[in-house]
């Protein structure tokens, strides 16, 4: 008999979620039946959307959390599957769990579970540049903004999951990349690691002058990440026929409902939405969503194909940050929510 253990969400979290939201669960799993594999977590991946979407519904109350994870096939009756073998999954903050066929990644029935031999990547990397965060970068930049060469690229979150890769794609495509991250740390990354040509530290206070003076041309594509204070100073500043993909507005997940709704942002988009749009066309802020994108773009695989390549030659760079054990991913999470990640956030299990 093998025991897994488990966090589930207690209690939907107000505000900030706190350890008090969530609690490690243990449970006895069965043995497994035919075209089943008993699967051991090597990593979960920790992102926004978790706190915007299952921690803010009433329905997931009691549910393990759910998120991406690589796993190894530790016994195995299914075809195609052996032991050792490693499996990007969807199973949830949790130390185990068992396989079928049907498994997905996402709740995208074109996105099965797929087999990580390794060759494109370290493992983590299946969760975050070369998974889900690095894809929903190349997609939104390259695919729904359509950048090109010359054009002034601002990504907000900068130096995250999402943003540290928009920021290199950028300069591979012949744009300028202004980044906006908290901290001076973070900003330094930006340029003298990864190679963007600037980046803002939105918490030193001067935001609006010093997005001016690193955009001296103006905003030809904002990729957004954030909202609030940092949606604001963007605006202002949007070129015309400038495309503003919205991948995220992570400044108000722990919005309550009633805060959501005096937020300035509802006004900002629909301003934004008239100042942008020509005749009525509202084309330049477009909504966006990795799960709808993975449906609409079968040559996802070919994109994540590419950046490995690029990571090979060293034209695309990533940061983790990492942490170890199932115990550590709420505490991790709750920081990640408050900028005390420093790239893509994963929680290693052993
Ligand atoms: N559309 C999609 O399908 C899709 C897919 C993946 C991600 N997303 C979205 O993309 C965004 C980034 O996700 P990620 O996984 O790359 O996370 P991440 O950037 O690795 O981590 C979140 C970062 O957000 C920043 N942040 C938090 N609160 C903020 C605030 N009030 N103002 C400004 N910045 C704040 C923090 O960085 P600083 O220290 O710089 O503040 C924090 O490190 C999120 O909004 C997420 O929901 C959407």
């Amino acid at each position: 008999m093998r025991t897994n253990q488990k966090i589930v969400m207690k209690q939907l979290p107000v505000g900030k979620p706190t350890e008090d939201d969530f609690e490690i669960v243990q449970e006895d799993l069965p043995a497994i039946a035919e075209g089943q594999t008993l699967l051991r977590t090597r990593w979960l991946t920790l992102d926004p959307y978790m706190r915007s979407g299952f921690m803010a519904d009433v329905s997931n109350i009691g549910k393990t959390v759910i998120g991406g994870t690589v796993s190894e096939v530790i016994e195995s009756k299914a075809d195609g599957w052996s032991v050792g073998d490693l499996v990007v999954g969807y199973y949830g903050w949790q130390t185990h769990s068992i396989g079928t066929a049907d498994d997905i990644q996402w709740n995208n029935p074109g996105m099965p579970n797929q087999k990580w031999d390794g060759s494109m990547g370290d493992p983590s990397t299946a969760l975050g540049i070369l998974g889900m965060t690095g894809y929903t970068a190349y997609e939104g930049l390259l695919n729904v903004a359509k950048v090109k060469a010359g054009e002034t690229v601002v990504v907000s979150a900068a130096s995250g999951a999402v943003g540290q890769v928009v920021g290199q794609l950028a300069r591979i495509k012949g744009a300028r990349a202004v980044g906006i991250a908290g901290g001076a740390e973070k900003c330094s990354f930006c340029t003298d690691e990864l190679g963007f040509d600037s980046c803002v530290d939105y918490k030193a206070g001067n935001l609006a002058a010093d997005l001016a003076h690193a955009a001296p041309d103006g905003i030809d594509i904002y990729f957004e990440n954030v909202g609030g204070d940092v949606l604001e100073a963007v605006i202002p500043l949007l070129n015309e026929g400038a495309r503003v993909p919205i991948c995220g507005f992570i400044a108000h997940y722990n919005d309550t409902p009633e805060e959501r709704r005096q937020t300035p942002l509802q006004r900002l988009k629909a301003e934004g939405l008239r100042v942008l749009g020509k005749d009525g066309n509202t084309d330049g802020f477009a909504f966006f969503a990795f799960s709808a994108l993975s449906a609409k773009h079968p040559d996802a695989e070919e994109a994540i194909k590419m950046m490995s390549d690029w990571i090979k030659s060293g034209d695309l760079r990533y940061r983790e940050s990492i942490t170890d054990g199932l115990e550590s991913a709420v505490p991790a999470f709750i920081g990640m929510l408050d900028g005390q990640n420093f790239g893509k956030t994963m929680v290693r299990l052993t």
